[in-house]
C-alpha cells in the first residue's frame, strides 16, 4: 500500500470522527464527548498530513505547533466564561487568517505555467480563499472588539456607505479578473488581500451589536468556506471535508439565529445600509422595587417557578447560586423550570453551558416555544440578568428596533421578578416595558448577591 493510500484512508477515519463528533455536539449531555472525539479526529488528520512526502522541512511546523499549543492551552485555562463569545470570534478569525496565509504562500510558489483550464481553476480557488479568508479575519476582529467592549457595539453608519460597498464589490471583481489573468504580477495579489481585509472590516462595523449572534455564526461559516477553497487549491481532501462541515454547520446556526431574532440574513447584513429605525414611543409607568426579603416571601409560597437567565447571569457568575436556589425551592415543594432563549447571552448555547457547569439537569431546560404557551401557569418568573430576550417591546411597540423578534413572554406570568443592577437597557440598547408592568418587581443588585440573599432567607 502506498503512503498516499494510507493517508487517504486515515482521512476517511478522521472525517468519520468529525461527523460523529458533530452529532454528539448537538446535545448538551453528549457535547463534551463530541468535542473530544472531534479533537481526536483532528489529531489523526494532522499526523496523517505530516506523513505527506511534499513536506520539505518539519522544523517550522513543529515550532508553529508548539507556539500554537502553548498559547491555546494557556488561553483555554485562563479565559473567563463571560469571555467565551469573543474567544469564539477570535477562533473564527484565526481560521480565516490561516486560509488567507495558505493561499498567499501558494500564489507566491506558483511558477510560470502555460495558461490552461486547470491553472485557471487553481487561481479562482486561490482568489476565493484570499477574499473570504481576509473578510473572515478582519470581520472576526471587529466582532471580537464589539463583544469584548473594546469597541462600541453600535452600528457605525455613515453617508455614502451603500455606494462605497457597491464600489468595493466592483473593485474586488475587477482586481480578481486582473489577478487571474496576470498571476505573476504581485500587485494584484496584494490589492486582493487589502480589498478582502477592508471589506470584512467595515461590513462588520456597520452591523449593530444586537445582530452579533448572526454575524458570529456567519463568520464561522465563512471560515469553513475559506478552508474548503484552500483545501481545493492545495488538493488536500481532509481540509475540504473539514471546511465543508464547518461551513455547513455555520450556515445552519446562522439560520437558527436569524429565526430567533425574526430577521432575514439579508436584513441583518444590509441593516447598516438602511435608514436608522426610530426608538419608538416613550415608555411610561412606575418601576416597583422589591427587596430580596420580600421576594423570598412570594417565592416561599410559589408552586411553579420559571427561571429565565441572560447575559447578566454570566457576568455575575450566578449559575451555582441559581442551582442552589433551585434545590431549596424544590425542597419546598415548588417545581422549577428554566427557559432558554436561543440568543440569550453573547454566544449560541451560552446559558446551556453555564447551567451545565452548575449541574442543572438538562430535562429542566426548555426552549422559548415550549414555555410561552404555558406562561400563565407560573406563579413567579425570575429573570436573571436577561433583558432583550424578555422585552415585550418586540410584541407591543411597532417602532422598536426589536419589533417582531420572538421573545420569552415573561410578562404573561402571574408575577415577574427581574434581577439586575439598574433599569438600563440591554445589549440592543432598547428600553424594556417589562420593568413597568403591574406584575413586575425589580430586585436590583448584582444577580449573585441577590440570589445569595434569597438562599440565606430560605436557610434561615
Ligand atoms: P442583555 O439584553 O444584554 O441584558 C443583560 C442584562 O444583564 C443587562 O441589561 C444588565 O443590566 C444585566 N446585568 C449585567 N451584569 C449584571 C450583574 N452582575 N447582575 C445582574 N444583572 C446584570 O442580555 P440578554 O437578555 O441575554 O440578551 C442577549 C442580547 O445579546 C440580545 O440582544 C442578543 O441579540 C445579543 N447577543 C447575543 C449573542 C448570542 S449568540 N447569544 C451574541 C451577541 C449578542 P444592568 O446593567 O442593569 O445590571
Amino acid at each position: 500500500m502506498t503512503i498516499e493510500i494510507i493517508i487517504n484512508l486515515t482521512y476517511v477515519v478522521a472525517a468519520g470522527l468529525f461527523i460523529f463528533g458533530l452529532k454528539l455536539l448537538s446535545h448538551p449531555a453528549s457535547a463534551r464527548k463530541g468535542n473530544f472525539i472531534s479533537a481526536i479526529g483532528m489529531l489523526i488528520a494532522v499526523v496523517a498530513t505530516l506523513l505527506d512526502h511534499q513536506i520539505i522541512t518539519y522544523q517550522y511546523i513543529f515550532a508553529g505547533m508548539l507556539i500554537g499549543a502553548c498559547y491555546g492551552g494557556w488561553k483555554a485555562r485562563s479565559v473567563q466564561m463571560t469571555q467565551m463569545p469573543e474567544m469564539v470570534s477570535l477562533f473564527n478569525g484565526f481560521g480565516g487568517a490561516a486560509s488567507l496565509l495558505l493561499a498567499w504562500s501558494t500564489v507566491l510558489s506558483i511558477g510560470v505555467e502555460p495558461p490552461g483550464s486547470s491553472h485557471h481553476t487553481l487561481l479562482v480557488t486561490l482568489l476565493i480563499t484570499l477574499l473570504i479568508g481576509g473578510i473572515t479575519f478582519s470581520g472576526s476582529v471587529v466582532a471580537w472588539g464589539k463583544l469584548s467592549g473594546k469597541m462600541s457595539s453600535k452600528a457605525f453608519i455613515f453617508k455614502g456607505l451603500r455606494e462605497l460597498s457597491i464600489l468595493h464589490l466592483v473593485g474586488m471583481v475587477i482586481a480578481g479578473i486582473f489577478f487571474i489573468s496576470e498571476p505573476l504580477n504581485g500587485l494584484w495579489l496584494y490589492v486582493i488581500i487589502i480589498l478582502g481585509l477592508s471589506f470584512g472590516l467595515w461590513a462588520t462595523i456597520s452591523i449593530g451589536g444586537a445582530d452579533m449572534p448572526v454575524v458570529i455564526a456567519l463568520l464561522n461559516s465563512y471560515s469553513g468556506i475559506a478552508a474548503t477553497a484552500a483545501g481545493l487549491a492545495i488538493g488536500n481532501t481532509i481540509l475540504i471535508v473539514t471546511g465543508l462541515l464547518v461551513g455547513a454547520s455555520g450556515l445552519i446556526l446562522t439560520n437558527i439565529m436569524c429565526k430567533a431574532m425574526n430577521r432575514s440574513l439579508m436584513n441583518v447584513l444590509l441593516s447598516g445600509f438602511s435608514k436608522p429605525i426610530e426608538q419608538g414611543e416613550v415608555i411610561k409607568g412606575e418601576v416597583k422595587i422589591l427587596s430580596p426579603q420580600d421576594a423570598f416571601y412570594v417565592l416561599e409560597a410559589a408552586q411553579a417557578v420559571l427561571v429565565i437567565p441572560g447575559y447578566g447571569m454570566a457576568v455575575a457568575q450566578a449559575q451555582h447560586a441559581v442551582r442552589e436556589l433551585q434545590t431549596l425551592l424544590e425542597d419546598n415543594g415548588c417545581s422549577v423550570d428554566y427557559a432558554i432563549h436561543a440568543v440569550a447571552g453573547r454566544m449560541p448555547g451560552h446559558m446551556n453551558v453555564l447551567l451545565a457547569e452548575a449541574d442543572v439537569p438538562y430535562d429542566q431546560l426548555y426552549e422559548m416555544d415550549d414555555v410561552n404557551p404555558r406562561m400563565e401557569n407560573y406563579d413567579v418568573v425570575i429573570v436573571i440578568g436577561a433583558n432583550d430576550v424578555v422585552n415585550p417591546a418586540a410584541k407591543e411597540m411597532k417602532g422598536s428596533p426589536i419589533y417582531g423578534m420572538p421573545v420569552i413572554e415573561a410578562y404573561r406570568a402571574k408575577s415577574v421578578f427581574v434581577l439586575k443592577r439598574s433599569i438600563n437597557a440591554g445589549f440592543a440598547g432598547v428600553d424594556n416595558p417589562l420593568f413597568f408592568k403591574d406584575n413586575t418587581r425589580m430586585v436590583l443588585g448584582d444577580a449573585k448577591e441577590t440570589i445569595n440573599s434569597l438562599i440565606k432567607e430560605f436557610s434561615d
